[in-house]
């Protein structure tokens, strides 16, 4: 089996083991959802939250496949560590700068999966008075589910599989990878 050299190599014992959505339903996924949001606001001006890191490519594509005025910002956040694995302790590492007072915010995230981040960073920004708060995910992994979270965008469902590449990371590379893959342990 041959390994690939560049932004395919193994880090840390891992690496993309298996294709599972390719650019074109990337594609596909990020314009649905654009005209989704586009027709769901019509008339409206929303403000885009990317949560940081992951989000930042998927973000960077939604914002242009909506077509009504819109802002965004970042905001940082961290359960993972370094792993695969959810720790289940959520920490605001960088917040908003700015006031979402009676704004139509949607917050955009790479993946739902146990949903802990989301329903906790839903918690902090519904006590700033936005006027409205929903929830844009590119992927979502709904068997890992441990709160009751439902995204009102989800673009695409994931197996149970550490995912990588299109913004999600393995230690934090990958993130450039265009295409989506499943990490899995490099065999010796
Ligand atoms: P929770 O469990 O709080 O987790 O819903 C959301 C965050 O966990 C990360 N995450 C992943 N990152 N591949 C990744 O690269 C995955 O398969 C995966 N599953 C969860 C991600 O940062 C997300 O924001
Ligand atoms: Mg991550």
């Amino acid at each position: 089996q041959s390994r690939l050299p560049g932004k395919f190599s193994e880090i840390g014992g891992m690496y993309p083991a298996h294709l599972l959505i390719s650019q074109d339903e990337l594609t596909a996924m990020v314009q649905r959802l654009g005209k989704q949001i586009t027709e769901d606001y019509c008339g409206k001006q929303i403000l885009l939250v990317s949560i940081l890191k992951g989000s930042f490519i998927f973000c960077s594509d939604l914002v242009r496949a909506i077509d009504l005025p819109t802002t965004v910002e970042f905001m940082a956040c961290s359960s993972y560590g370094g792993g695969t694995s959810s720790s289940g302790k959520v920490k605001i590492i960088k917040d908003l700068d700015c006031d979402i007072k009676d704004k139509h915010v949607i917050l955009v995230e790479d993946i739902v999966d146990t949903g802990l981040t989301l329903s906790k960073l839903k918690e902090v920004l519904s006590l700033r008075h936005p006027a409205s708060l929903k929830i844009c995910t590119a992927f979502d992994k709904p068997v890992k589910r441990k709160v009751e979270l439902h995204p009102e965008y989800v673009g695409i469902e994931v197996p149970d599989e550490f995912i990588i590449g299109y913004g999600l990371d393995y230690q934090n590379y990958y993130r450039n990878l265009s295409e989506i893959y499943a990490a899995r342990p490099v065999e010796n």
